[in-house]
């Protein structure tokens, strides 16, 4: 596994994959359709406000889960009773590490991005020798193995997901999952009135999020549709 790269100060840093194979190549032609520089300059946004110092971390301006209620309750229902010492975990799309945090007393941690300047972001403020940051090319794990991974948590990243680019995830986490390992996914939920008004969030409802995941063959333990006012929370397992 190669060292970190030196202006990125972490446990380790692995580069993308080829992309050889049809399959691959059609997975990097969904994640570049659902692409936007929407990340990148919702960070360099956040940055010329000030917004990161006056939070001491980059997203906790959406809010604190450890403070606003309605993340209160994920955190508490769907993040702590999953965390174990022995677990390895992923989170997709950490952001400035506002949710990472909670998985840090696990094995090992594999935080996934597309982007390296949000992964430099989140390494400004996390340098656990367990900790693993992964660039991937939009909907992949480069350097996990196959069934190897006991838990998968993404917030506020899915949401930004079209579909087709959600079922070429959902591919891949089983690829990685070892049997009766959890994931945890926000979806967007255009139904609701919040959701259906923000722009960057895809055309996906809790019946489309829930037929995907069963299609990609992963048993749902609970799908809540009531605790946040924009999106949803589905918990799954293989
Ligand atoms: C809106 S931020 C949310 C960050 C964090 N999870 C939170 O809730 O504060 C979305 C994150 O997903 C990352 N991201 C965007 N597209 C991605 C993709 N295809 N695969 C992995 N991460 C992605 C972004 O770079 C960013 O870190």
């Amino acid at each position: 596994m190669p060292k970190c790269s030196k202006e990125l100060n972490c446990a380790f840093i692995i580069f993308r994959h080829g992309r050889g194979t049809g399959r691959a190549k059609a997975m990097t032609r969904n994640a570049m359709m659902s692409d936007t520089d929407l990340h990148l300059d919702k960070l360099r946004k956040a940055r010329e406000r000030g917004i990161i110092d006056r939070f001491g971390l980059y997203g906790l301006h959406w809010g604190d889960p450890d403070e606003r209620a309605d993340l209160v309750a994920v955190r508490d229902r769907f993040v702590w009773p999953l965390i174990h010492p022995d677990k390895i975990a992923v989170e997709i799309g950490p952001g400035g590490g506002r949710w990472t945090r909670y998985f840090l007393p696990c094995r090992r941690l594999y935080v996934v991005d597309r982007y390296p300047e949000l992964l430099a972001e989140l390494s400004r403020n996390f340098h656990a020798p367990n900790m693993v940051l992964i660039e991937n090319s939009g909907t992949d794990f480069p350097g996990i193995a196959d069934r190897t991974v006991d838990l998968v948590f993404s917030y506020g990243t899915f949401v930004h997901f079209e579909l087709p680019m959600i079922a070429d995830y959902l591919h891949e986490i089983r690829r990685i999952l070892k049997p009766g390992g959890d994931v945890v996914l926000q979806y967007a939920d255009k139904t609701k009135p919040v959701g259906a008004e923000t722009p960057s969030f895809p055309d996906c409802d809790p019946q489309r999020i829930a037929k995907i995941i069963r299609d990609a063959e992963f048993r749902i333990v609970q799908q809540d549709d009531e605790l946040l006012n924009n999106s949803g929370l589905v918990h799954f397992t293989r």
